[in-house]
C-alpha cells in the first residue's frame, strides 16, 4: 500500500469530540495531513473554528457548502484513510444503513480507502442490540471498528464506552494502514538545499539545489518511525512542502560553515546521516561590507570550503552515511572512489546532465554501496528514491 499521508478525521457528536483535538495533533506530529469533517451535531461540542485552527484547513459539514468543489467527491479522491473518532451510536447506525445525510456519511459512501471507526458512548448504548448489530454490519463490510475502553464515563457510570487513549488509537490505525515503522527508535539527520557564500551584502556564490530530495528523505524517515532533523540551506520548498515537514525539526543555515557547525552538534546522536545538501565548494576569502564594483569582481579571491562529509565521517561512531554525487556523466568507478574517499557507506550517483534534475520531482541514477551493491534507479520520484536509500541504510544499520 502507498504510504498514507492524507487523512480525513470524521468527528461524531459525542463529548469525546474534544479528545479528538489531541488525536489530530498527535497524528500531525507523525506527519499525517488532516482534513476534519465533523457531523453538524458534533459542532455543539467542538466548533468549526477549533478544527480549522488545528488543521489549518477549511471545515465543512454539509454537501451544500462549497458546492463548486463537490466536497464529498474531491475529498474522497485525495484521501488515503478515514478515521471516525468519536463515532456515536447514531453515526454508526446511519453508516450501517447507508444513509448520506451529512458530508461525513456521504464521504463514507464515496471513498475506497481504509475506514477506521473509534466508537465512544454510554455503555448501555454500546451494549444495546441495535448498536451491536450495526457494529457487526460495519465490520462485515471491512471497516475496522475499535472496541471502546472500559472505565468511567462522563457521569458516575462505569463500563465499556470510553474513548481510548490517543496513542492506542494511533497504534491501531497505523497497524491498519500497515505503515512501515522500520525506523522506529532511530535518529536520522538530513542535510538539504544549497549553501550560499556571501561575496558582499548583495551577492553570493550558490547552487541550484532545491532541497526537494533531502526533504523527501526526511519525510520518508519520519513516516517510517524515525526522529528526524533536517539541516536546511536556502531551499526552494513551497509552503506546502515546508508544511509537509511536520514533526521534523528544521535547522536553518545559510553557509557551509554554519552547516558544518550544525553537523558537528547533531551528528553524534544520529544513527544515519543523509548528506543531500549541495555544499558550495569555495567561499570568498573576505566578505566585503560594501557592495563591490563591477571592475573589482576579478579581484575576488576564493578559498576552498572543507569537505563536510569527510570531516564528519571522521567523527563517526557507528553511524551510517549516505552521500550524493551529482555528475554530468555516470562514471561508476569514479563514484565508487568518491564514496570511499569521503567515508560514506552509500552513494547515490545522480545523473544531472541537462540540468533536468534541479527543482524537479523525479530523479534517475545509481545507488552504490560500500558492500558492493550497484542498483540502477530508472526515472522515479524523489519519494521513491528516498525509500530505496532508506532500505539500503537499514541493511547496513543491521
Ligand atoms: N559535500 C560535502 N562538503 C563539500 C562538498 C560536498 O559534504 N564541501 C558532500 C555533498 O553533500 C555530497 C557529496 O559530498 O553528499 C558529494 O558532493 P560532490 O559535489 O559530488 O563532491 P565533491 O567532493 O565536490 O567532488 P567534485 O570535485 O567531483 O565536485
Amino acid at each position: 500500500m502507498a504510504r498514507v499521508r492524507e487523512v480525513i478525521l470524521g468527528v461524531g457528536g459525542g463529548i469525546a469530540a474534544y479528545k479528538s483535538c489531541e488525536l489530530l495533533r498527535r497524528l500531525q506530529d507523525r506527519g499525517y495531513a488532516i482534513t476534519v469533517v465533523p457531523t453538524p451535531s458534533s459542532l455543539n461540542f467542538v466548533g468549526a473554528a477549533t478544527w480549522e485552527a488545528l488543521s489549518g484547513r477549511p471545515v465543512t459539514t454539509q454537501v451544500w457548502e462549497r458546492v463548486d468543489e463537490v466536497r464529498h467527491v474531491s475529498l474522497a479522491a485525495t484521501a488515503d484513510a478515514l478515521i471516525i473518532a468519536p463515532a456515536t451510536a447514531d453515526l454508526i447506525a446511519r453508516i450501517a444503513s447507508g444513509r448520506a445525510d451529512d458530508l461525513l456519511t456521504n464521504l463514507v459512501l464515496a471513498v475506497d480507502i481504509p475506514i477506521f471507526v473509534v466508537p465512544a458512548m454510554h455503555p448501555r448504548m454500546w451494549l444495546d442490540p441495535a448498536t451491536v448489530a450495526n457494529v457487526d454490519t460495519l465490520r462485515s463490510r471491512g471497516f475496522v471498528v475499535m472496541d471502546p475502553e472500559i472505565g468511567r464515563l462522563t457521569g458516575d457510570d462505569v463500563g465499556p464506552g470510553r474513548f481510548p487513549e490517543t496513542i492506542a488509537i494511533i497504534d491501531m490505525f497505523e497497524e491498519l494502514i500497515s505503515a512501515k515503522r522500520d525506523f522506529l527508535g532511530m535518529q536520522v539527520l538530513v542535510t538539504a538545499g544549497g549553501t550560499r557564500e556571501a561575496i558582499d551584502p548583495v551577492r553570493f556564490i550558490g547552487n541550484r539545489s532545491s532541497g526537494r530530495q533531502g526533504a523527501a528523505v526526511a519525510r520518508a524517515a519520519r513516516d517510517r518511525g524515525a526522529q528526524v532533523k533536517i539541516i536546511l540551506a536556502n531551499s526552494q520548498l513551497s509552503t506546502q512542502e515546508v508544511r509537509d515537514l511536520n514533526g521534523i525539526e528544521v535547522i536553518s543555515v545559510e553557509t557551509a560553515t554554519e552547516m558544518h557547525a550544525a553537523l558537528e552538534r547533531e551528528f553524534p546522536a544520529a544513527n544515519l546521516l543523509v548528506m543531500s545538501a549541495a555544499v558550495a565548494d569555495a567561499r570568498p576569502l573576505k566578505i566585503l561590507d560594501e557592495k563591490i564594483k563591477k571592475g573589482q569582481l576579478k579581484d575576488i579571491q576564493l578559498i576552498e570550503n572543507p569537505d563536510l562529509l569527510k570531516s564528519i565521517a571522521n567523527m563517526r561512531d557507528k553511524q551510517i552515511i549516505i552521500a550524493f554525487a551529482a555528475e554530468t556523466n555516470s562514471d561508476i568507478g569514479a563514484a565508487q572512489e568518491k564514496m570511499k574517499a569521503k567515508g560514506a557507506n552509500i552513494l547515490y550517483l545522480n545523473d544531472v546532465s541537462g540540468g533536468a534534475i534541479f527543482g524537479s520531482d523525479s530523479t534517475e541514477g545509481f545507488i552504490l554501496t560500500s558492500n558492493g551493491a550497484h542498483i540502477p534507479v530508472a526515472q522515479t520520484s524523489k519519494d521513491t528514491l528516498a525509500d530505496l536509500l532508506l532500505d539500503q541504510a537499514l541493511i547496513q544499520l543491521g
